[in-house]
């Protein structure tokens, strides 16, 4: 049997090299990021971006992220925004994600960003991912690496297991250190945060000076991704459970609960950061042991905690 893993690559020069060539080529390739694992393609190739949406099956209408090096790289493609220079100084590069304007005669693919009139930007942090965006000459389009609608990956061989033999090459850079997707927030008219994440509504309030209201489920699908199921180990989750069920997994966070069979702790520590790590990890841990299945504990929505929970109510849906 073919060794599912022997598409993941450990980093050096050589490698390096192939994942450009690949690039260049228009291929699809696994990336690592500080948030989670992407799929990456030329953002300025139709051929490419079909790829990433037929490995990920992903429905032609949620458009991609498209990542670049720095901000001297977008200028042909975004108009830019005050608030996004502000946010941009503080934040990058890192786990924020900026929906803008598109410039008319922008190269980005139409399929890319679904036809929409917008683009969403990103400037990841990861020492690969820079490495490589800033050998090239275009900009990179990267959903998280794995099949619509299921867990996204934070590590090499969670892409590997996602897409087995189908995809041919995965950069391995350790296990994503935030290990949630980046906050993406709308800046194309009254800033919204479309989906949260380790970067707070009240960290964006406080460099803008402004007093945006709190995160909810957007009802027009503005982020399109973010309406339905999503993010799901493919097994019943009820969240907000004060105690196990039988046979069931149970997740928790903090000391007080005596930490035992069937039972995954986020955090012993009760930190919301080390939980948003360890969420995605604990789910695929969870659906590989064959649980049937997951009660979660109720989690404080509190900074990062609203990202987790949001993350924990698109899983549950069914
Ligand atoms: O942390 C991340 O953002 C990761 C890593 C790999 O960079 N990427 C990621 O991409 O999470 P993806 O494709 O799984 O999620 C992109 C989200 C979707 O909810 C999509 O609907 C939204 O961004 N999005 C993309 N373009 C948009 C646009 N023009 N307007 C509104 N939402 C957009
Ligand atoms: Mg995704």
């Amino acid at each position: 049997m073919k060794n599912i893993y022997s598409n993941i690559f450990k980093v050096n020069n050589s490698i390096m090299a192939r994942a450009i060539k690949y690039l260049k080529k228009n291929q699809a390739i696994g990336v690592p990021t500080e948030t989670v694992y992407g799929i990456a393609g030329n953002a300025y190739s139709n051929s490419s971006i079909q790829k990433i949406y037929n490995l990920k099956n992903r429905p032609k209408i949620n458009p991609l992220i498209v990542h670049f090096y720095n901000f001297k790289h977008i200028q042909n493609d975004v108009e830019i925004d005050k608030r996004f220079l502000k946010l941009y100084k503080k934040f990058c590069p890192g786990p924020i994600t900026f929906v803008l304007k598109k410039k008319l005669n922008s190269k980005i693919s139409k399929l890319a960003t679904a036809n929409l009139s917008t683009v969403a930007i990103r400037f990841p942090k990861h020492r690969i991912i820079r490495q490589i965006l800033k050998k090239l000459k275009f900009p990179l389009a990267i959903p998280s690496g794995n099949k619509s609608q299921s867990v996204s990956p934070v590590t090499a061989s969670d892409v590997a297991e996602e897409f087995k033999h189908k995809l041919k090459f995965i950069i391995d850079g350790g296990r994503s250190n935030i290990g949630i997707e980046s906050t993406v927030v709308d800046l194309t008219g009254k800033i919204k945060i479309l989906r949260p994440g380790l970067i707070s509504r009240e960290q964006i309030n406080g460099v803008l000076k402004i007093n945006m209201s709190n995160f909810k489920n957007p009802r027009v699908i503005k982020s399109p991704g973010s309406l339905k199921k999503h993010y799901s180990p493919g097994i019943p989750m009820v969240l907000n459970k004060k105690r196990k069920g039988e046979k069931h997994a149970f997740i928790i966070f903090g000391k007080k609960y005596k930490n035992n069979k069937n039972v995954f702790n986020l955090s012993k520590n009760a930190n919301l950061k080390e939980a948003a790590k360890n969420l995605y990890r604990i789910l695929r841990k969870i659906k590989k042991l064959k649980y049937k299945k997951i009660y979660v504990v109720k989690i404080k929505n509190k900074g990062v905690g609203m990202a987790i929970n949001d993350r924990l109510k698109h899983a549950a849906n069914k």
